[in-house]
């Protein structure tokens, strides 16, 4: 089991390395990133069992469209499927052991059968209709799970993230319905799309890069960080507990001194 460790509540994933896993192999990209989708069901199914309340994971990034277009049209071919497929389970509560056949579908699990509430941030205007309502559709139809909140970021940057909350801002002033004064951090925070989410405390991220790619700018604000080199399709639950070890001993202080 995992040793007594303290769970952190929010655990914030970037998942990067699909590409290089695939290349060290001789394989496209997409093979990559198909087996970054595996990896993924694996990680969510052993967060929800250990106890994460939240985890949030960067799937695209505004700054992704710029990638060839086939890859762009894999990516979202990736996530079309998945998110029907994952509606599909939670609106007929289909048996685990149906969506077992042919590959392991631990997401789809996880959320019909242990509670996982789904939401999404990101702009997902840029996405294709059908699309769009399956993503609405999983919102709704999870919203009152309770055991894990799953939070899935595509077409996502923190630059997007906030130029669009301060746009709603704007209208929310000109129409009257706040004032200058009223702003605070709290509130800032209730415009954002992951309102009502409490910010990452720890930030892994595979693949040895030591950035933050657009990733949450305004929330990982104390966020513990962790980046280990292992490439994401590699990643395993041993890995997720290694990082949790490490958090662990760190010591958050917030801007204040130390308690002892
Ligand atoms: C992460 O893997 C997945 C996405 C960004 C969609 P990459 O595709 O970035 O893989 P590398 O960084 O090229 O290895
Ligand atoms: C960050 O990874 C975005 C996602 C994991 C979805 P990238 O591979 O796009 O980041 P950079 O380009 O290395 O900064
Ligand atoms: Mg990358």
């Amino acid at each position: 089991m995992e040793e007594n460790l303290r769970m952190p509540e929010h655990v914030a994933l970037i998942l990067d390395g699909n590409g290089r896993w695939a290349k060290k192999r001789g394989l496209p990209r997409q093979m990559g990133h198909k087996a970054g989708c595996e990896t993924l069901e694996r990680i969510v199914e052993a967060g929800a069992q250990m106890g994460i309340k939240y985890l949030t994971v960067y799937g695209f990034s505004t700054e992704n469209w710029s990638r060839p277009e086939d890859e762009v049209g894999a990516l979202m071919q990736l996530f079309r499927t998945y998110a029907k497929r994952l509606l599909d389970v939670v609106v007929r509560r289909t048996t685990l052991t149906f969506f077992r056949i042919g590959a392991s579908f631990a997401v789809l699990s996880v959320a019909a059968e242990q509670g996982v509430r789904v939401r999404m941030i990101g702009e997902r205007n840029r996405f294709a209709p059908d699309l769009v309502e399956a993503i609405n559709r999983l919102e709704s139809e999870t919203k009152d799970n309770t055991n894990m909140t799953f939070v899935i970021a595509v077409n996502y940057g923190g630059r997007d993230e906030i130029t669009r909350a301060v746009r709603k801002v704007m209208r929310d002033c000109r129409d009257g319905r706040i004032a200058p004064e009223e702003m605070t951090e709290q509130v800032f925070a209730s415009y954002l799309d992951t309102a009502g989410i409490p910010d990452p405390d720890l930030l892994i991220r595979t693949s040895g890069e030591l950035r933050l790619s657009n990733y949450l700018l305004w929330q990982l604000a104390y966020t513990e960080l962790y980046v280990t080199d292992c490439l994401w399709p590699d990643f395993t639950r041993e890995e997720l507990t290694e990082a949790i070890r490490h958090y662990n001993r760190r010591e958050r202080r917030f801007g204040g001194i130390t308690a002892k």
